[in-house]
């Protein structure tokens, strides 16, 4: 939605928009809970069924009558790519629509940093530089850089560590530079400090973000993981309660 906010897309829109992002993994549901949370490297039989969620999501969605068709076109495009290489058709370009270039890019940067069960998060400015690896082949160039302006990368009240050991939390933003916040800084050489204090990483350019404290799992695997629930529960007519968000 921020992004949306950054590219002016009037609120009619960014209604639409919101619900694609929301509702984009949905698809998810319909593939199996194991090939989901396979720790080890997914054989190509189980990556095409994870590829399916995309099209499922479509069909989904689409039959939801008072739900816009573009948000069925969100959950079915935010896997293509701009130079054709995503799934599940291989459209390039302008055959993408312009909110399924902008779920990809939100997507992306979730997904690389967060927690998975086959790998560890990067950290949020590592993220942007995949998504900067990618801008004009795979990713638009001006919706990349609408979400660096419009998301703070290392939020406010993260937890956080420096190269030379010092820990803190966020405490502001500059403007525009999301990868390089103010930090207040609560530990030095392992111990509380009395005082705490700020550090301008915008000003202090040899001191970099080393770890992120605060262990997190994305929203949008949250998500996909309530619907998955929810969907089994309702397929076996269950007496059990469907799984608690963990
Ligand atoms: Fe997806």
């Amino acid at each position: 939605m921020a992004i949306g906010v950054e590219l002016n897309i009037n609120v009619k829109n960014l209604e639409i928009l919101g619900l694609g992002a929301i509702l984009h993994d949905v698809g998810k549901m319909l593939v199996p809970l194991e090939v989901l949370r396979k720790p080890g490297k997914l054989t190509e039989k189980e990556f095409e069924q994870i590829q399916k969620h995309a099209d499922y999501g479509f069909h989904l969605i689409k039959n939801v009558h008072t739900v816009s068709l573009l948000v069925a076109n969100c959950a079915y495009q935010h896997h293509e790519r701009l130079d054709g290489s995503g799934y599940p058709r291989g459209i390039k370009g302008d055959e993408i629509h312009y909110f399924g270039k902008i779920i990809a890019v939100a997507d992306v940067f979730d997904a690389v940093t967060s927690n998975r069960v086959y790998r560890k998060a990067m950290l949020p400015h590592q993220g942007l530089e995949v998504l900067y690896a990618g801008v004009g082949k795979k990713f638009d160039n001006a919706i990349t850089e609408a979400f660096r302006r419009a998301v703070a990368i290392y939020p406010n009240g993260l937890s956080v560590e420096l190269n030379d050991g010092r820990k803190g939390v966020v405490s502001s933003q500059n403007e525009g530079i999301g990868d390089r916040p103010m930090i207040r800084i609560l530990e030095e050489d392992g111990e509380r400090i009395k005082e705490p204090y700020e550090v301008d990483l915008n000003k202090n350019l040899h001191l970099l973000i080393m770890k992120c404290l605060d262990t997190r799992t994305s929203l949008t695997s949250r998500i996909s993981w309530l619907f998955h629930s929810l969907f089994s529960f309702m397929m076996a007519g269950a007496t059990e309660p469907f799984p608690l968000l963990k």
